[in-house]
Parts: C-alpha cells; structure tokens; sequence
C-alpha cells in the first residue's frame, strides 16, 4: 500500500485509517536553549518526512555514510516498505514553563487533567514535554522510527517512557472493520470517524477561534495507560460481560438491538421489564447524550508489557483520543465512567499524558511547532 502524506494541513495518525501497531514515546526536553530546541524539531521533521516514506532516517543511511562515523539510520528497517508509518508530535503542559518563553503561548484547552476517583497513576510513565507516536502495520517500522528520532535528540531530549502496542482497539474510518480489545469487545463501533466531516471540525481540530492561533488544525490527545484485570475478568459470565459494556460480545450489537451498527436505545426495555442497557453499563455512560455531546477520536492499542511476576499477564488497553478541547470532551466523559461505570471493577488507570498536537507540516519548507515557536 502506498505510503500516507506526511504534509497536510493537519498531522496524519490522527484521522489517517488506525494502523496496527504501535510505538509511542514522550520525551523530556533536557537542553534549556530555545534555539537548540527549535533545530531539533527541524531536524526530526526532516527525518519524520523521510521514514513516512519508507526512506532512512538520514539521506547517507545505515551504511552509506563516513565509516568512521555512527550511521545516520540504525538501519533495522533497511528493506522494509513504509508500512503506512504515521509520526504524530504533541506538546505537554511542562514545555510551557519557564524555560522557552512558551509560557503565553499554553493553549487554555491544555488545562492539567483533574484527578479522576480510582486512578493510581504511576509518575514515571505519566506526562512529558513532547509526545510522539508512531503507527504503522509491522512494529519493527514504527519502533526504527521512535529510535531514529532519540538518537537525533540524544543531549537535547531524554526518553522518559515508551509504550508499544499492537492491535489496534478502535476504526477511525468506515472503510475498517472494527477490531477487538483484550476484553474480547468489538471496541471502535461508535467512534468518531474520518467520514464524519461536520463532527470532525466541531469536536475534533481546533480552530484559532479556540484562543491559541498556532493550534488551528491541531488537536489535543489524551493517553491513559489502563490495566486490566485480565483472570478477574475471564472468570466473569458471558452475560455479565455484556452488561457491563451493554453491548453483545459476538457481533457488538447494543443489547437489545441485532446488529452491530443498530443506533443504541437506551429506552428499550427488556421483558422483565429493565433496560437492555442498563445505569451502570459503559456504553451509556460514555455516549454523547450522556455527556453533552461530547464526542471523541479513539485511537488505541493492546498492550501486553508480559506478566507482573505475580502470574498475571501485565495487559491492557493503551487509550488514546483525540479531540478539540479536552475539557469539554475527555474530562466531563472519564469523569462519568470513573463515578459510575461498571467496568471499572477490572480496570485501573495507571498512566495519563495530555498533548496539544499542532497543525500539520505544510512542506519541506516548514517543521513541526513552527507556529509555536
Ligand atoms: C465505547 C471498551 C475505556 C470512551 C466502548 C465500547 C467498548 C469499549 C467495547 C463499545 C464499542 C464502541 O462503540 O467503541 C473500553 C475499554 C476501556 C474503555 C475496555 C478500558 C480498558 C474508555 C475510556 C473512555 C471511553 C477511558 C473515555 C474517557 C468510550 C466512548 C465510547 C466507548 C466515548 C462510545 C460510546 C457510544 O457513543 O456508544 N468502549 N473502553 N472508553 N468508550 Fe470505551
């Protein structure tokens, strides 16, 4: 398959069809030079242009260069094709402290999150000044380009934590089928998708009219590293699976209804004369009604980081949404789920990062952040 654009008015990986793996990094920014920051972002733009393309990171490549010198790719993906590789950049809260003179230019939208009841984030794995994620459908792609990009950024940024996941947990298009979560759910049915042009410019990329000019065409992305209780949760019955997401587990029709794409009712009632989906289930917590609209572009993966040495697998979902202004969306909507959802008895929320993704690279001319800085 061809590879996708790296240029655009917005950054591809976010609307661009949910590949299947990933590698997402945040970076912490350890030089304290603003003009040595902007030239790394210079320089990985250059790289991001030519590994979305399948090219090597550096144009003498992994063994092309100066013998003497460290190669200019590390040339794991000599061979492979693009592999639809998309490199999505964001920036954290803590780039717009004291040290670049970014304070003025911190977008309201990327408020701190407010602590949810029930989540035990874990410091280390959480937040960061810049985020990247790479997507692609072989994992080897999308780990060769989060490498190349610390290698670049080695004495200017340090990698503060990576994730890497596979399978992804939603479809961002209709053309997708939707895949499934460690849970065994359809997950990504009623997610906002690529088709959907009238949500996407209300809920999805930000607009100068927002406050913050240099976002207009970005988007903010959430991540939330979430634990699940896998053996709890394979001893748990057929259909109290089915209630706590009030949606079938087969073809992921909302109970009640027979296929998958059938509009939810939270209305219809049952013979016993209960709800099919009931108070507590997730998928009525979650949806617009409940929520004032609020929709958001789930993009996740699977994780397995192997076993806890407790015998349990070490698994779970590695959520990421995007969206206009977090606390509209992904705010008023976690705090329902956290308060009430029933789901939550095999789940934990152990890492968070919030991103402001900004507008995409128009052309060779341009870099990631130029209208930041
Ligand atoms: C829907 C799973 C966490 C927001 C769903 C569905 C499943 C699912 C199976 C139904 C299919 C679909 O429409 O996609 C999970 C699992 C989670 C999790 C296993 C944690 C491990 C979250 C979180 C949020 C969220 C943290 C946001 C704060 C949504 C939304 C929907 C949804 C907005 C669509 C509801 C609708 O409009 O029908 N989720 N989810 N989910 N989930 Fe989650």
């Amino acid at each position: 398959s061809d590879p996708f654009p790296f240029y655009g008015e917005h950054q591809s990986g976010i609307v661009t069809p949910a590949q299947d793996r990933l590698h997402f990094v945040a970076f912490d920014v350890i030089t304290k030079n603003r003009a040595e920051l902007v030239e790394l972002l210079q320089e990985w733009t250059a790289a991001a242009a030519r590994l979305t393309q399948g090219k090597e990171a550096g144009s003498y490549g992994a063994v092309g260069g100066a013998p003497e010198a460290p190669p200019d790719d590390t040339g794991e993906a000599l061979g492979l094709p693009a592999s639809g590789l998309t490199l999505t950049i964001g920036f954290g809260a803590s780039l717009f402290d004291e040290r670049f003179g970014l304070a003025d230019k911190r977008p309201a939208a990327l408020a701190d999150l407010p602590k949810f009841p029930g989540e035990q984030l874990i410091p280390e794995i959480s937040g960061g000044d810049i985020c990247v994620q790479a997507c692609a459908h072989d994992p080897q792609v999308a780990v060769h380009a989060i490498r190349n990009l610390a290698r670049i950024g080695f004495g200017k940024v340090s990698v503060r934590w990576s994730q890497l996941g596979f399978g992804r947990t939603s479809s961002t298009s209709r053309s997708q089928a939707t895949p499934r979560n460690l849970m065994g759910f359809k997950d990504g049915t009623n997610n906002l998708k690529l088709e959907d042009a009238d949500l996407l410019r209300d809920q999805l990329w930000a607009s100068a009219q927002d406050g913050s000019d240099w976002m207009a065409g970005g988007s903010y992305m959430v991540t939330r590293k979430i634990r699940m209780a896998i053996e709890t949760w394979d001893r748990t019955s057929l259909v109290e699976q089915e209630q706590i997401f009030g949606r079938d587990k087969g073809e992921g029709a909302p109970l009640g209804k027979k296929a998958e794409f059938d509009p939810v009712d939270f209305a219809a009632k049952g013979a016993d004369g209960q709800p099919y989906i009931k108070a507590d289930a997730h998928v009525r917590l979650a949806h617009p009604t409940a929520n004032g609209n609020a929709h958001l572009l789930r993009r996740g993966y699977n994780f397995v980081d192997g076993s806890d040495g407790l015998g349990r697998l070490d698994a779970g979902l590695f959520f990421i949404a995007y969206q206009r202004d977090p606390r509209k969306q992904f705010v008023p909507v976690q705090m329902n789920l956290a308060k009430k959802d029933a789901l939550n008895e095999y789940i934990k929320h152990v890492s968070s990062g919030l991103f402001a993704c900004p507008p995409g690279v128009r052309d060779a001319g341009d870099y990631w952040g130029r209208t930041l800085f």
